[in-house]
């Protein structure tokens, strides 16, 4: 058996690489910039010459679509195509954004495959993510959430549903994938003061400022979708805890106060300035 990785170098597809040698099957990890490793192949969704190479000999596929990009399905399309066949299994988002439903749905309709929809990630609170930067560079999460509650999940987690679908017989169409509590920006900077040792405090911007936050990171008209979801959390769209990852993992989902302390130098913000 071997599965082709897509994303395969990030926060999902680098854990589930490793859980799947550890369980003897074979990975492919695809990336824009494959390392000198015989694991690893060139894929890139604007290149759709890079599809089939990767696809080759690969019986199952772990997608992580196109980032950023409000309507992905145009960039998958040729490639599920060429994926005919294979099970597949998609990350997809608890949050709706609506060219991605059409993709979700496509992605449902072959057989044996399944679609991944987590809450927000924990990572969103390390690396890269403009809000990490805000909370290690000022020990402030800003964010237009207001008190909405969010399941948030370690992506390692959701690694671990990804490795257990793929090993399974049968699978459901989807499953909707959360952290073992539901948590508003104040209480996890709260968790974080408490972990870290430095105030840490959630400040509500609105979601213009948001969607220029977040453009730091991704397009434009991505950051304003991506910034409209605040709304919906503030409305509690994602005030919502499953157990879907101790069913299929048969252990519990890590809490934010565990993945905090795992990450403690990640999102520990700097010392405060000393008076005078
Ligand atoms: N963050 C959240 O709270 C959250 C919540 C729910 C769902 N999600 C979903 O999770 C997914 C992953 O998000 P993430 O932020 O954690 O990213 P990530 O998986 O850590 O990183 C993105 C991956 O995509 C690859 N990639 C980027 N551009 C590519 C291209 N043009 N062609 C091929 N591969 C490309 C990168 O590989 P290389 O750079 O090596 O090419 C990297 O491995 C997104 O679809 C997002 O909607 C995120």
């Amino acid at each position: 058996m071997t599965v082709l990785i897509t994303g395969g170098t990030g926060n999902t597809g680098r854990p589930l690489a490793a859980l799947l040698r550890a369980r003897g099957v074979a990975v492919r990890v695809a990336s824009r910039h494959p390392a000198a490793d015989p694991d690893h192949v060139r894929f890139d969704w604007s290149d759709p010459r890079t599809h089939g190479p990767a696809l080759d000999g690969a019986e199952q596929v772990y997608l992580v679509p196109p980032i950023g990009t409000l309507n992905p399905l145009p960039l998958v399309e040729p490639f599920l195509q060429a994926a005919e066949g294979r099970r597949v299994v998609l990350l997809g988002a608890l949050a709706v954004f609506p060219g991605h439903t059409e993709l979700r749905d496509r992605v449902a309709a072959m057989a044996g495959s399944t679609v991944l929809r987590p809450s927000g990630f924990m990572q969103n609170f390390t690396g890269p993510h403009p809000v990490a930067v805000d909370l290690r560079e000022r020990g402030v999460l800003r964010t237009a959430t207001g008190n909405g509650r969010v399941g948030w999940i370690d992506a390692a987690d959701i690694a671990a549903v990804a490795d257990a679908v793929l090993a399974a017989d049968e699978v459901a169409d989807e499953y909707l994938l959360t952290g073992p509590e539901t948590l508003s920006h104040a209480e996890a900077a709260a968790i974080l003061t408490e972990v870290t040792g430095r105030p840490v405090r959630h400040q509500q911007i609105s979601l213009e400022e948001r969607a220029r936050q977040l453009t730091a990171a991704l397009p434009a008209d991505f950051a304003t979708a991506l910034a409209a979801v605040d709304l919906d959390i503030r409305r509690g769209s994602e005030d919502l805890v499953t157990t879907a990852v101790p069913d299929l993992t048969g252990r519990p989902a890590r809490s934010f106060r565990e993945f905090a302390r795992a990450h403690r130098a990640e999102c520990t913000p700097p010392p405060a300035p000393r008076p005078g």
